[in-house]
């Protein structure tokens, strides 16, 4: 069976990302989402990536216009699952939430369709579970920027065939990624590390350790990371990293408990870049 036809779940920051590479690879690509701002959102910002590759000589105009031909988007979760090959929900990182999407599209997949899901720390046996086709599952984790981060983590549930594995990693490859192949732990290689490495850096600050700023510069010149911790917290957004530490604290104990002051963050709704303030202000940098 070739994959045709790849339908996305969630016009959110993944979401956009993950059609973005999809359509670029030449799948026809249709992207859903509940909110038509969202969709018409996500065009305007793969527009903008598009235009700023050109400009870099990283992408041609014809492919970027091809990525524009191969790119649907739609509220019709019912008609855009029916036509899908290939499916990956990115929807937010809530349980119940994605259960109620894998039970949904179950109902209206082809038999042959491969169900993915781009969860950064949720089980893939248990949304496996969701659906009547557990070897026909995995979990496909893509990093953001989408277009820009080279890996996907590819994580087998129980009962992932080999063959699923196999086809998620041809259409990763065909989207320009290189995989890796993770047995099911929660947080798997990436989410697990990360989330630790963001956790202290916001214990660090509580502490009065160093300001946020040197604590940044502290790992990116002395360790070599390409951000600090709090930039990449504020880019993923610290609700989602919150809700990743969550679940890592009740699946792997108290080394994942997360920072009082991430929390109180969070609270007083410093998400990051997407509410123009986080551990920094964005709204003073005039982004
Ligand atoms: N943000 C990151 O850096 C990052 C990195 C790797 C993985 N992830 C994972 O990717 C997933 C998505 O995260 P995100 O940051 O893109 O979230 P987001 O909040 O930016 O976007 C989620 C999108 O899903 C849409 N949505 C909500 N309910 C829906 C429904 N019932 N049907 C269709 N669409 C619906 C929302 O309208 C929104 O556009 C999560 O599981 C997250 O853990 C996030």
């Amino acid at each position: 069976m070739t994959i045709s036809n790849i339908t996305v779940v969630g016009a959110g920051v993944m979401g956009r990302g993950i059609a973005y590479v999809s359509a670029l690879a030449g799948f026809q690509t249709t992207l859903v989402d509940i909110s038509k701002s969202q969709l018409n959102d996500a065009r305007q910002n793969m527009r903008r990536i598009g235009e700023k590759g050109i400009e870099r000589g990283k992408v041609s105009e014809a492919q970027i216009e091809n990525l524009f031909i191969h790119l649907h988007t739609s509220t019709d979760f019912k008609k855009a699952v029916e036509k899908a090959d290939f499916f990956i929900e990115a929807v937010p990182e809530k349980r119940d939430l994605k259960q109620t999407i894998m039970n949904e599209a179950e109902k209206y997949a082809p038999k042959h369709t491969i169900f993915t899901s781009n969860t950064s720390t949720i089980s893939p046996t248990e949304l496996a579970s969701y659906t009547n086709r557990p070897e026909q599952f995995s979990v496909m984790h893509f990093f953001n920027p989408v277009h820009v981060m080279q890996l996907v983590e590819i994580v087998r549930g129980l009962e992932t065939s080999d063959e699923t594995v196999k086809k998620v990693q041809q259409v990763a490859e065909k989207m320009g990624k290189e995989t890796v192949e993770v047995n099911e732990f929660p947080g798997f290689v990436t989410s697990r590390i990360s989330a630790l490495v963001g956790n202290e850096a916001f214990h660090m600050l509580q502490e009065g350790v160093a300001s946020a700023e040197d604590i940044d510069k502290a790992i990116k010149l002395g360790l070599n990371f390409p951000m600090g911790p709090f930039e990449l917290g504020d880019l993923v957004g610290l609700d989602a990293r919150l809700n990743n530490l969550r679940y890592l604290h009740e699946t792997l104990g108290d080394k994942f408990r997360p920072a009082p002051l991430l929390e109180q963050y969070v609270k007083a709704g410093r998400l990051g870049r997407k509410t123009g303030k986080g551990v920094y202000d964005y709204t003073k940098k005039g982004e």
